[in-house]
Order: structure tokens, then C-alpha cells, then sequence
């Protein structure tokens, strides 16, 4: 049975079929990802929560009106799978869409809130997503969608006491003219626990690691007053498809780093049994998750030139600061330690990755285009 507190105070973290597979998904191959969340350490760091995204259902509901899987991928049935899940000691998480239809074309959840809520209840699901992929009627509007993701989220909090509720209205509005994002990511934290505020990372690649995790930095920042324990503003999946995607280990400390400074959750959407030795060290580093789970977004930040620095009181003491630099090449910059929010006249900094500790007045980087360094600034 689960034993990890639920629902989580902190961001959510866990595995996602998304990147990986998309909509090549069965129940052995769940099953088995699920299995490497424990043997591989990641389930001890605490990525507890397996989500089965789009692509589980069959293309239509059964006669009682209820989803139902597709029966080849999922021959044992959703509450089988659930259950083996939560034998291992894991937490499971189902996906939907607030419209007729999901992004794969497959029956969403319009017109089934309730119905579907007790669906997921009778699964035995400790979490859902709800997304949003079009098939709302014409009339729909800021207001309408707004209300059919509360209404849908007070279905999933009546039928499952516990419930985890993540949803995509600011993606939404995202997508709409006319729509108000941040009205919508205001009216998301109202009654959910995580609500997407960046696009999807896709397409993938060495490439685009860098540009996308700027992008997303950029469009959560100024977000941090709609972030509080049990709500979360959520930046998308981590490691996606990595190593497949081309991404680098640095690539992916990258993402972690902000990931953790924004308190997002930390969902890996990999092949958990292709995921190198290094890689596991870098998503399992329990500094890294500590940052992660400090129970506040990043509120400060502070540019010099082409680096912003971003900081957070680090749980361990000090200063959490991620240094990155936004420019599209390398850049230098120096501040000082009254910047980083220490007041003592010399600091000890750990690099999160390495726990290599040096002593210094104020803290100078070189770094290349999207790279980043994540500290630990304490005052002497
Ligand atoms: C949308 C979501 C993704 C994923 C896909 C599945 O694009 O934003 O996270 O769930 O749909 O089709």
C-alpha cells in the first residue's frame, strides 16, 4: 500500500507515459515502469506518482456511458493496473480532457464530470489530469470553460476524497483569442493543485533544451503569488524522452534547476529502464528535491546583464540561488552576496551538483547560453 502523504503538500512528483511512449501504452508496460520507480531509487527520492496519460481509452464509452480502456492495451482493466500500482507502494494518476475529446481524438469527459469523477473513484485514482484539446460546444468562453474546470474539479474532489486535481485551463486561454491567462491561472489555483502555465516541450531536441526551459522560466516568474502549498503552477514534465531526445545531462540539470526554483512538480516523462546511471544521480538528488519541496516558488530574482539570478530560501539553510544566463551566448556576471538576500560579508557555496563548497565575497559565473548554476549560498 502507498505510504508517501497524499495528497502532497509539495509539488507532485512521479512518471509520465507522455514523452516517452505517447500512445503506446499497455498495462505490462506501466507495470514495468512502475517497478523501475522502485528498484531504480526514484521512488525512495520520492517520484511516487505513475500517470497514465492520453491514450489509455477505447474510442468509445461502454453502454453504461462510462470510459472504459482500450481492451488490447489494457486487457486486466484500469482497477487491476491501479491496484498493482499501489502494491508496489506507488500513487496512480489517470488522464482526461474537459471537451469531447482528448488530444488523441479519444472520448474526453464533457457532459460525464460526474459520471467520470466516480469512474476514477471506482479505479481507485489518486490523481487526474484534465486537459484541454478543443470539443467544447461553440458558446464557450472564458467564463464557461472556467466553470466546467471548477465544476469538474468539485465532481473529482466529492467522488475522491485525496484527489490530486491537474489541469490545463491556462492552456486554454493560452490557446484562445481573447482569453485572459492570467485570469485563468488565477481562477486554477482557486480549486486545483497544479494547472499548466507553458506550452508542451515538444518537438524535442538537444536543440530546442535550452530555448524551451527560458521560455518556460520566462512564463511562470511573475506567477510565483499563485503558488502556495497544495497549489502549484506547473512548467510540464521533466527529462522528457531523455536520453532519446538528443538531451544532455546538463540539459536536463538545467531543467531541474529552474523546475525546483519554481517548485513545479517533477514528473519524468522517460523510459525509466534507458535512463543512465548519471541521469538517475541528477533527478534523485536529494538537495535538488529539498529546493524542489521548499514549499514556495521562487519570489525573487535579481539580472545582471544577460544572467538573472533566482532566489529562494534554500530548506537547508541560506540561500537557494540558480544562476542562468538568458542570452543566446556566453555571458559574465558578478553580484554580490546582498543581491543573493545574505547579509554577512562572506558566504560558503555549495554547488547542488557536485557539493563541491567554496568561500567567497560575492559570486561571479561565466556561463554558456541557457546554462545554469544551482547553489546553496549561506552567510559566515
Ligand atoms: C496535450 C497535453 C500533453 C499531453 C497530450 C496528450 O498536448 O498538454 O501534456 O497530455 O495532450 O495528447
Amino acid at each position: 500500500m502507498p505510504t508517501s502523504a497524499w495528497p502532497p503538500s509539495g509539488p507532485v512528483m512521479g512518471w509520465s507515459s507522455w514523452y516517452a511512449f505517447r500512445t503506446a501504452i499497455s498495462e505490462s508496460l506501466v507495470l514495468a515502469q512502475a517497478q523501475a520507480l522502485v528498484s531504480s531509487g526514484l521512488a525512495a527520492a520520492g517520484y511516487t506518482c505513475v500517470n497514465l496519460d492520453d491514450g489509455w481509452a477505447a474510442p468509445a464509452r461502454d453502454s453504461g456511458g462510462r470510459l472504459q480502456p482500450d481492451p488490447a492495451k489494457f486487457p486486466g482493466g484500469i482497477r487491476a493496473l491501479a491496484d498493482q500500482v499501489h502494491a508496489l507502494g506507488l500513487r496512480f494518476g489517470i488522464y482526461t480532457a474537459i471537451g469531447t475529446r482528448t488530444c488523441q481524438n479519444l472520448p474526453g469527459s464533457w457532459a460525464h464530470y460526474g459520471r467520470d469523477a466516480q469512474t476514477f473513484a471506482d479505479w481507485d485514482v489518486d490523481f487526474v489530469k484534465v486537459d484541454s484539446c478543443g470539443g467544447l460546444p461553440t458558446w464557450a468562453n472564458q467564463d464557461t470553460v472556467t466553470e466546467d474546470f471548477r465544476i469538474f474539479g468539485n465532481c473529482l474532489y466529492d467522488a475522491i476524497p485525496g484527489v490530486v486535481y491537474s489541469q490545463e485551463l491556462p492552456i486554454w486561454a493560452l490557446n484562445t483569442a481573447g482569453a485572459s491567462f492570467s485570469n485563468a491561472v488565477q481562477s486554477s489555483s482557486v480549486n486545483s493543485n497544479m494547472w499548466r502555465v507553458a506550452p508542451d516541450e515538444s518537438p524535442l531536441s538537444q536543440a530546442s533544451a535550452y530555448p524551451m526551459v527560458l521560455s518556460h522560466l520566462a512564463a511562470d516568474l511573475h506567477l510565483h503569488g499563485y503558488a502556495s502549498p497544495g497549489h502549484w503552477n506547473d512548467l510540464d514534465m521533466v527529462a522528457p524522452n531523455y536520453p532519446a531526445s538528443g538531451w544532455t545531462l546538463a540539459d536536463l540539470q538545467n531543467q531541474l534547476a529552474v523546475w525546483a526554483l519554481e517548485a513545479s512538480p517533477l514528473i519524468i516523462s522517460a523510459d525509466l529502464s534507458r535512463l543512465p546511471v548519471d541521469a538517475l544521480g541528477v533527478l534523485a538528488n536529494p538537495h535538488l528535491i529539498a529546493i524542489g519541496q521548499s514549499g514556495a516558488q521562487c519570489a525573487y530574482s535579481v539580472t545582471e546583464g544577460n544572467v538573472e539570478a533566482l532566489v529562494k530560501t534554500d530548506p537547508r539553510g541560506g540561500q537557494a540561488v540558480c544562476l542562468v544566463n538568458l542570452g543566446t551566448g556566453t555571458a559574465s556576471a558578478a553580484f554580490t552576496l546582498s543581491q543573493l538576500g545574505i547579509s554577512s560579508p562572506k558566504a560558503s557555496g555549495t554547488d547542488i551538483w557536485s557539493g563541491r563548497v567554496t568561500t567567497f565575497s560575492g559570486v561571479s559565473v561565466t556561463l554558456a547560453a541557457g546554462q545554469t548554476r544551482l547553489l546553496q549560498v549561506q552567510g559566515t
